[in-house]
C-alpha cells in the first residue's frame, strides 16, 4: 500500500539511516524529509538519495507553526516520524532555551497539524514519536529502565524529551490521536556530529588530540549502532500497538572509560600506531553538570513483541564506524570547520 510518511529530523545523524532504510526498502512510500539543516543537519549524509523519484527533502522549522500546516496541508502526510530535535546534553547546558523551543514547541506545532488534517479519518494513521531513554532519569549500579519506569528527567535536554513524550500520550488521550513512542538509549555509527562522544574521540584520535573524559569516566552508557536502532524504528511503525511505548537499547553497558580504552585499541591498529598511544590522550575534564551516572535499557517488550534485537555485536560495529570515519575524512573536516570551532573552546576550554 503507498503511503506519504513525514520524516523530520532526516539530515541529521539517525534521522539519515531512518530516511535511507525507508526510501530504498519501500519505494512505494513517498518519503518527506523536513529539516531545519541546523549545524547537525548534514544533506550530505543523503546525497545517495537525492535522485530517486520517492524522495522529497523540505527545508524548514517544525517551530514555525504556519509553515507546518501548511506542509501538511500540500503533502496530505498518512504518518508521521518525529525525529528533529536539539539532540546535545551539553549544549542544553548552556542554551536550554533553543531545547524548549525545537523539542516542545517543535512537537506540539507537529502534533497539532496531524491532529487537523487527520480529524475525520484516523484509519491508517500514526504520529511516531521518536525520543530517548534520558527521560527515565539516572540509574544506580543495578538495575534497568522499563516502560513503565516513571519520567525523571535531570538535564534540560531530558527534560524537553521528557516534555514532548508528555504532550504526545496527552493527544492520544484527550484526541485520540494515534501514536507510538520508543525511548532509545545511546546510538553510535557513521554521520554522527562530533559533538558526541564517539565521533569526538575518533577525531581528536585522529589529530593527535587530547580525549576529554568527563569527571572520573565511571558513567554507564547502553550502545546502540545506529543502523539497527532504524530498523526497530521500522519495525515498530510497521507492527507496533497504538498507543503503546517500547523502550530500544543495545543489551550492551559500558563504563565510558572501559569503552574508550577499547576504542583507543582500535583506532591504534586502525591507524596503525603503536598499542597505547591513542590512550596517552585520554585527559581527565571537569564534569558536566548534573551528569547522569548510569542508563541501562530492557528491550524485551521489543523483542518479544515484535522480533526485533541488535544484528551487530558491539567490537564489530564499533570496527564499522571506525572505518567510516576514517574513510569519510572529508564529511569530518567539512563539519568541523566553521561554528564547530567556537563550540569547542568554549566546551572544553
Ligand atoms: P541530530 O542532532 O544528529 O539531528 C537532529 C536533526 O534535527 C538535524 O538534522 C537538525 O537539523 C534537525 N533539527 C533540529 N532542530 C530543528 C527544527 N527546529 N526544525 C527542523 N529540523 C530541526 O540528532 P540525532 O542524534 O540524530 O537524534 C535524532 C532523534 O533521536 C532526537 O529526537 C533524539 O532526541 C533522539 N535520540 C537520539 C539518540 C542518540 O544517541 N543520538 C538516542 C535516543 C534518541
Ligand atoms: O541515551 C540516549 C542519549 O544519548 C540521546 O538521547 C542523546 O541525544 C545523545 O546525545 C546521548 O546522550 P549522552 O549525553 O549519553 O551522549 P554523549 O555522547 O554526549 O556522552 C556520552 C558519555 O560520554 C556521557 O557520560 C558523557 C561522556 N562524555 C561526553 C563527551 C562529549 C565525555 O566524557 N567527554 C566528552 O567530551
Amino acid at each position: 500500500m503507498s503511503k506519504i510518511i513525514l520524516i523530520t529530523g532526516g539530515a541529521g545523524f539517525i534521522g539519515s539511516h531512518v530516511v535511507r532504510l525507508f526510501v530504498n526498502k519501500y519505494p512505494n512510500y513517498k518519503i518527506v524529509n523536513l529539516d531545519k539543516l541546523t549545524y547537525a543537519g548534514n544533506l550530505e549524509n543523503l546525497r545517495d538519495l537525492e535522485s530517486l523519484n520517492n524522495y522529497v527533502f523540505e527545508k524548514g522549522d517544525i517551530v514555525d507553526k504556519e509553515y507546518i500546516n501548511r506542509l501538511f496541508k500540500k503533502y496530505k502526510f498518512d504518518g508521521v516520524i518525529h525525529l528533529a530535535a536539539e539532540s546535545h546534553v551539553d549544549r542544553s547546558i548552556t542554551n536550554p532555551m533553543d531545547f524548549i523551543m525545537t523539542n516542545v514547541v517543535g512537537t506540539v506545532n507537529l502534533l497539532n497539524a496531524a491532529k487537523e488534517l487527520w480529524k475525520d479519518n484516523y484509519n491508517n494513521k500514526l504520529f511516531y514519536h521518536v525520543s530517548t531513554d534520558e527521560v527515565y532519569g539516572s540509574l544506580g549500579e543495578k538495575g534497568l529502565f522499563l516502560e513503565s519506569t516513571p519520567y525523571d528527567p535531570q538535564s534540560p535536554y531530558s527534560s524537553s524529551k521528557a516534555s514532548s513524550d508528555h504532550f504526545v500520550r496527552a493527544y492520544g488521550n484527550t484526541y485520540n490521536l494515534p501514536f507510538v513512542i520508543s525511548n532509545c538509549s545511546n546510538n553510535y555509527g557513521p554521520n554522527q556530529f562530533p559533538e558526541k562522544l564517539l565521533p569526538l574521540f575518533i577525531n581528536n584520535i585522529r589529530q593527535g588530540k587530547k580525549l576529554p573524559v568527563y569527571g572520573d569516566g565511571n558513567f554507564t552508557r547502553d550502545w546502540l549502532f545506529v543502523k539497527d536502532h532504524a530498523k526497530a524504528i521500522d519495525k515498530i511503525y510497521h507492527y507496533g500497538k497504538e498507543g503503546e511505548t517500547y523502550n530500544i537499547g543495545g543489551f550492551n553497558e559500558w563504563k565510558n572509560i572501559d569503552l574508550i580504552k577499547v576504542l583507543c585499541k582500535q583506532m591504534d591498529i586502525a591507524l596503525n600506531k603503536d598499542q597505547g598511544s591513542s590512550q596517552s590522550l585520554i585527559t581527565y575534564v571537569k564534569d558536566r553538570p548534573g551528569h547522569d551516572k548510569r542508563y541501562a535499557i530492557d528491550a524485551n517488550k521489543l523483542k518479544k513483541e515484535l522480533g526485533w534485537e541488535p544484528t551487530l555485536q558491539f567490537e564489530e560495529g564499533l570496527a564499522k564506524t571506525i572505518s567510516w570515519y576514517l574513510e569519510n575524512q572529508e564529511w569530518m573536516d567539512n563539519v568541523t570547520s566553521g561554528e564547530y570551532q567556537n563550540y569547542y573552546k568554549e566546551q572544553y576550554k
